[in-house]
């Protein structure tokens, strides 16, 4: 269908889940067990409400923030995921950097170390100056090797390397085992893995990352690289204070899709649950707290910042348009979150997003509270 028909996030879901193949859709949407927190993390944000303020001059609306020190256009941003060829044989990840780059507001990259491209073919692909990049740091047991990639990261120019540090094994995604992983364009992503087996894409994937990795390897990579550290995957207060402790710049709150564990609890009520902790600590200043899972509306970025997230992720929902558009995709996604965030504010009577804060929420519905 003509791209313009399209009015939602969930559009490209539909029609991704139309016109994928069979191998592509199963590793794109699947998730972990019975998929329970796959739906929770979305579900979640349903349970949250707000409290709009009247009469406020909302004429002009700016969706702009920073997010580690660099000014960006809105507050989401494309998350890692792999395999990014399986939808979009022929450009892959470099679509993805092309319609962020295109885009009025360039939204922040995060490229996988399980990318279908290599990571400069996906740098070399970004038209713009201002565009920023992330990595997403898999740790391979051997240390040599992620060495070597650290040093690959900073010479490309990228500007921050997340760590993703819930998958010590890999998360139990049925849909995905029952086809085998055959296809070619997972090729570049494989030559970066020892294959194992031939049990669908993700367990053919994941085969090198180091489930001996702990805190004091993240401590020796902040020794390593001047880049700016983010643990991504952490799913507890505890855990967030103990990041904030050892120094790293910030964390995801995330479940990895609902790939991982089945039952881990849905970000957004995470956030809620540790916001007022580092407060009272006096740690929110210290460490940018990011979230994703589940965000397909601009309704739902909005309230994690009303919560005090700094930036929001979304995965799934750029690999389907990637894959059912190319870039054009990708700039229509953004396009339509943009114009979600910007009319939602103006309803909320916001025009920035520093205004944004608890104050706006009822927070009497939100586990966590
Ligand atoms: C992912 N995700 C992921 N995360 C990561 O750190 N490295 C990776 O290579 C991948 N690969 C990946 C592949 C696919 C197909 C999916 C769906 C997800 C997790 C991703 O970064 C993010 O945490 C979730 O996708 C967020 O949830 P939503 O937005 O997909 O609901």
């Amino acid at each position: 269908p003509d791209i313009d028909s399209l009015v939602n996030i969930y559009d490209f879901e539909f029609l991704a889940s139309q016109i994928l193949t069979k191998q592509a859709w199963s590793y794109y949407s699947s998730a972990a067990d019975d998929e329970v927190t796959h739906r929770e993390n979305h579900a979640a944000y349903h349970r949250i409400f707000f409290k709009p303020r009247i009469l406020v001059n909302v004429k002009e609306v700016d969706t702009s923030t920073t997010m580690l020190g660099e000014k960006v256009g809105v507050p989401f941003y494309v998350s890692a995921t792999a395999l990014c060829k399986l939808g979009n044989p022929k450009e892959g990840e470099k679509d993805i950097a092309r319609g962020c780059g295109e885009s009025d507001v360039k939204p922040v990259q995060m490229i996988s170390t399980l990318a279908s491209c290599s990571l400069q073919e996906i740098v070399e692909a970004a038209p713009s100056k201002e565009q920023i990049q992330w990595f997403q740091l898999y740790v391979n047991s051997d240390r040599k090797i992620t060495e070597d990639l650290i040093k690959n990261v900073e010479k490309l120019g990228l500007k921050a390397i997340f760590v993703t540090v819930d998958a010590p094994s890999l998360g139990n995604r049925e849909k995905d085992a029952k086809v085998k992983f055959t296809n070619s364009n997972g090729a570049k992503a494989m030559e970066k893995s020892k294959v194992k087996e031939s049990k669908g894409a993700s367990r053919a994937l994941s085969s090198f990352i180091d489930p001996a990795l702990n805190w004091d390897d993240i401590i020796e990579f902040k020794k390593k690289t001047k880049l700016p550290i983010v643990i991504k995957g952490v799913q507890c207060v505890e855990d967030v204070l103990k990041a904030a402790e050892i120094g790293v710049a910030g964390v995801v709150l995330s479940n990895h899709g609902g790939r991982q564990l089945d039952f881990s609890r849905a970000p957004i009520e995470v956030l809620a649950e540790t916001m007022p902790v580092l407060r009272e600590k006096k740690l929110d200043d210290k460490i940018e707290i990011f979230i994703d899972g589940g965000v397909r509306r601009g309704t739902d970025i909005l309230k994690a910042l009303c919560l005090g997230a700094k930036g929001v992720g979304l995965g799934r929902p750029f690999l389907y348009s990637n894959s059912c558009y190319g870039k054009e995709g990708v700039k229509k996604a953004i396009e339509l979150l943009k114009d979600e965030l910007e009319m939602s504010m103006r309803l909320l009577g916001v025009t920035s997003i520093d205004q944004l804060s608890e104050k706006y929420l009822d927070l009497s519905t939100i586990h966590g509270r």
